[in-house]
C-alpha cells in the first residue's frame, strides 16, 4: 500500500526518492508524488499512475536539491487524481505532507480547519494535517512541536513525514498505531526514511523502527528520537543484512515468475536448523512459549487476511491432526468485532507476510488485551507483528516477496504452520519422537518435490491458450486441500481477473453446480488420500453437467486420469502436506493465464501488497 520514502544529505534527493518509491512499487499504488527542496522553495511533482509518468515529469521539469520526501497513493479518500496524490501542503506551501494510513476523524478536524477559513485543493484526508502542521507551526515557529501536537489530534492508524521549507536539512516522521512500518536510516552524513527496507537498503543497513507514538527528527548529522510530546527516546539501531540484488528480477520475466520458481529453496529455507530428525526434535529458535505454556493451551485462533488467511484454514488441519488442538480460523477483519471467546488457554496465532496487515494487527492487539498470547508466523524481518506477539515469532525466512500475488510466501507459511504442530505435538506428547522424525522427513522432501513440479511447465501454457478466454471458473478440493481450492481460485481472480470460486468438493452441490456447463472449466485437486472416491464422485457430477474438468492427480492415478480432459502431475507426499505440492499447479495455472491475457502479473490493479488501511 502507499510507499513513503525521505532523504536529507549530500546525495541529489530526487533520484534517492524515486527510486527509493520504485522499490515499493510492488506494494500497490495509484499515482505518485514528491518535493524537493530546493534554495528554499518546494518544487513539488505529482502525477498519476506508475511512476514512470512521474519520471517523465521530471524529466521535463527536472527538481534539484539534497532533501526530499515522497509517496504513492493507493486511493482511498478521493479518486486517482494529480489533486489528490501526495505530498499535501498546508495554505501558506510553507509545509509539505506525505501520509500512509487513514485519519478517522479528518472530517471532523476539516470542518474545524474550514470554519476557521481553509481552503482545500484535494478530497484527501492528508490535506488536514498539512493544514493544522501549518497553522501550529506559524502559531509557535516551532515545527518539531507543532508536528508532535498535530499527530497527537489525530485518530487512526498513520505514518507521517513533513518538511517545512524555512528548515533546511530537517525532515520529522512519526508513527501512531498500526498504518505501516516507518523505518528509519541513519547513514554517514545523511538520514533516511521510508515505509519499508528495501527503499533504502542500498544507502543503509543501520536501521531504526518507529514504534506507536514516535517521532524520529532526521537532519545530515544524525536522527533523534522522541514521544509525541517530546520525551527523549532511545533506539537502539538494528543492521538490516538484507541483499538489494536478491530483490531484483534475476533473469525472470516478472516477479511472480521468479518467486514460484524460488519456492525449492525458501521452503528449504523455513525448515532450515528446525529439524532433528534423529532425535525427532522441532526447535523453533522464535518462539518463547515454554513447553508448560504450549501444554496449557486449549483453543487456537489463527487470524489473518488474504492468502494469509488461507494458510491459517491448512494449519488448521496441521495442529489439529498433529497436537490434537482445536483451531478456529478468523478474518483478521472480523476478529476484534465479534467479542471472541478468549479464556486462560487460548492462544492467538497470527500469520502474516508483512507483519503490517493492520487488520491482522488489531487482533493481535485484541489478544493482549484480553491478557491472550500471541505467536506470530512472519516473513519481514522486524515488522510490527514481530514485536507485538509476546509469545514469540517464527520467521518464514522466504526474502521480499515483491509481486503483489503471493506464492512462496504462502508456501513458507505452511511449513512454519506444520512445524508450529509438531512442535506443539512434541510439547504435548501427541506424537512420540518416532513419529515426528517420519513428519520431519517428509517435510525434508517436500522441496525436492516441488522442484520436480517445477520442471515440466509447459502444459500451463497449453492449458492457458484454451481457457484463456473464460468468465468463470470453479476450483474444488476436499480436506486439507480445500483451502488451496480457494487459494487457486484467489490467485487467478488477483492476477488474471478472471472470476473464479473456491469451494469444498462436498458442498458443490448445494450451489455452485447451478453454475456448470461446458463453458465453465472446473479444476479439481484429486491427489491420492482418504477422500480420494468421494473427490471422484464429484468429479463424476462435474462432468455429468458438461463442466471442462482439470485434474490434479498423482502420477500412478489411474480412476480420475480416464475422467478428466486434462491432468497435472503431482509427487507424492503424505496427506497433509499434499497442501503444500497441490498449491504450486495451481500459482503455474494461474501465472500462464495472467501472462496469456496481457495482465499486469506483478501489480495487479487495484490491489496492494501490504494493506495498512481497515
Ligand atoms: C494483501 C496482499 C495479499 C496478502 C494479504 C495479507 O491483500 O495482496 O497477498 O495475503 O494482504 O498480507 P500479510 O502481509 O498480512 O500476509
Amino acid at each position: 500500500m502507499c510507499g513513503i520514502v525521505g532523504y536529507v544529505g549530500p546525495r541529489e534527493a530526487t533520484d534517492v526518492v524515486v527510486k527509493g518509491l520504485e522499490r515499493l512499487e510492488y506494494r500497490g499504488y495509484d499515482s505518485a508524488g514528491i518535493a524537493i527542496i530546493e534554495h528554499g522553495e518546494f518544487q513539488m511533482r505529482r502525477s498519476v499512475g506508475k511512476l514512470i509518468n512521474l519520471r517523465r515529469r521530471l524529466h521535463e521539469e527536472p527538481t534539484t536539491g539534497n532533501q526530499g520526501i515522497g509517496h504513492t497513493r493507493w486511493a482511498t479518500h478521493g479518486a486517482v487524481t494529480e489533486a489528490n496524490a501526495h505530498p499535501h501542503h498546508d495554505e501558506s506551501e510553507r509545509i509539505v505532507v506525505i501520509q500512509n494510513g487513514i485519519v478517522e476523524n479528518y472530517l471532523e478536524l476539516k470542518q474545524r480547519l474550514i470554519a476557521e477559513g481553509a481552503s482545500f485543493h484535494s478530497q484527501t484526508d492528508t490535506e488536514v494535517i498539512a493544514h493544522l502542521l501549518g497553522r501550529y507551526t506559524s502559531e509557535s515557529n516551532d515545527f518539531i512541536a507543532a508536528f508532535g501536537r498535530v499527530m497527537g489530534e489525530l485518530r487512526g492508524g498513520n505514518a507521517v513525514v513533513a518538511m517545512d521549507r524555512t528548515q533546511p536539512d530537517l525532515i520529522l516522521a512519526a508513527r501512531i498505531g498500526n498504518a505501516g512500518a516507518v523505518v528509519i536510516g541513519e547513514g554517514e552524513g545523511e538520514s533516511f526514511v521510508a515505509s519499508d527496507l528495501p527503499a533504502i537498503v542500498d544507502y543503509t543497513q543501520q536501521m531504526a523502527f518507529l514504534e506507536d507514538g514516535e517521532l524520529a527528527i532526521l537532519r545530515p548529522s544524525g536522527v533523534e528520537y522522541r514521544t509525541l510530546s517530546g520525551a527523549p527516546v532511545t533506539k537502539t539501531l538494528t543492521t538490516v543484512a538484507w541483499d538489494p540484488v536478491s530483490a531484483a528480477k534475476g533473469g525472470y520475466k516478472h516477479f511472480m515468475q521468479k518467486e514460484i520458481a524460488e519456492q525449492p529453496r525458501t521452503t528449504t529455507d523455513t525448515l532450515r536448523g528446525r529439524l532433528d530428525i534423529e532425535a525427532g526434535r522441532v526447535d523453533l529458535e522464535g518462539l518463547t512459549m515454554t513447553d508448560d505454556e504450549l501444554r496449557g493451551v486449549e483453543r487456537i485462533y489463527a487470524v489473518a487476511c488474504g492468502t494469509a488467511w488461507h494458510a491459517c484454514l491448512v494449519t488448521k488441519y496441521f495442529i489439529e491432526t498433529l497436537a490434537r488442538v482445536p483451531v478456529e480460523v478468523d478474518y483478521g477483519s472480523e476478529f476484534r468485532y465479534r467479542a471472541p471467546v478468549m479464556t486462560k488457554g487460548t492462544l492467538v496465532l497470527a500469520l502474516t507476510q508483512s507483519g503490517e496487515t493492520v487488520d491482522t494487527l488489531a487482533a493481535m492487539a485484541e489478544a493482549r488485551e484480553h491478557g491472550v498470547k500471541s505467536v506470530a508466523i512472519v516473513n519481514a524481518i522486524g515488522s510490527q507483528a514481530t514485536r507485538v506477539a509476546d509469545g514469540g515469532t517464527i520467521y518464514i525466512h522466504s526474502g521480499p516477496e515483491i509481486a503483489v500475488a503471493s506464492t512462496k510466501v504462502f508456501t513458507g507459511m505452511l511449513m512454519a504452520g506444520y512445524l508450529f504442530g509438531l512442535r506443539l505435538a512434541q510439547a504435548r506428547g501427541t506424537l512420540t519422537p518416532a513419529e515426528i522424525s517420519a513428519h520431519a522427513q517428509a517435510l525434508i522432501e517436500i522441496p525436492g518435490k516441488i522442484n520436480a513440479i517445477l520442471k515440466d511447465i509447459s502444459v500451463y501454457d497449453q492449458l492457458a491458450d484454451l481457457y484463456h478466454h473464460a468468465t468463470d471458473m470453479l476450483y474444488l478440493g476436499r480436506w486439507a486441500n480445500a483451502p488451496i481450492a480457494l487459494e487457486g481460485a484467489l490467485k487467478m481472480k488477483e492476477i488474471s481477473y478472471i472470476h473464479a470460486e473456491g469451494y469444498p468438493a462436498g458442498e458443490m452441490k448445494h450451489g455452485p453446480i447451478a453454475l456448470i456447463d461446458e463453458r465453465m472449466p472446473v479444476i479439481c485437486i484429486a491427489t491420492q488420500d482418504h477422500v480420494y472416491e468421494k473427490m471422484l464422485s464429484n468429479i463424476e457430477q462435474v462432468i455429468a453437467r458438461g463442466g471442462r474438468v482439470i485434474a490434479l492427480v498423482n502420477p500412478d492415478d489411474t480412476l480420475v486420469r480416464s475422467k478428466a480432459h486434462h491432468v497435472i502431475e503431482v509427487p507424492h507426499t503424505t496427506p497433509l502436506l499434499s497442501a503444500v505440492l497441490n498449491v504450486i499447479p495451481l500459482q503455474l495455472f494461474s501465472y500462464a493465464m495472467a501472462v496469456r491475457r496481457g495482465a499486469d502479473v506483478d501489480q495487479p490493479r487495484n490491489l496492494a501488497k501490504s494493506v495498512t488501511v481497515e
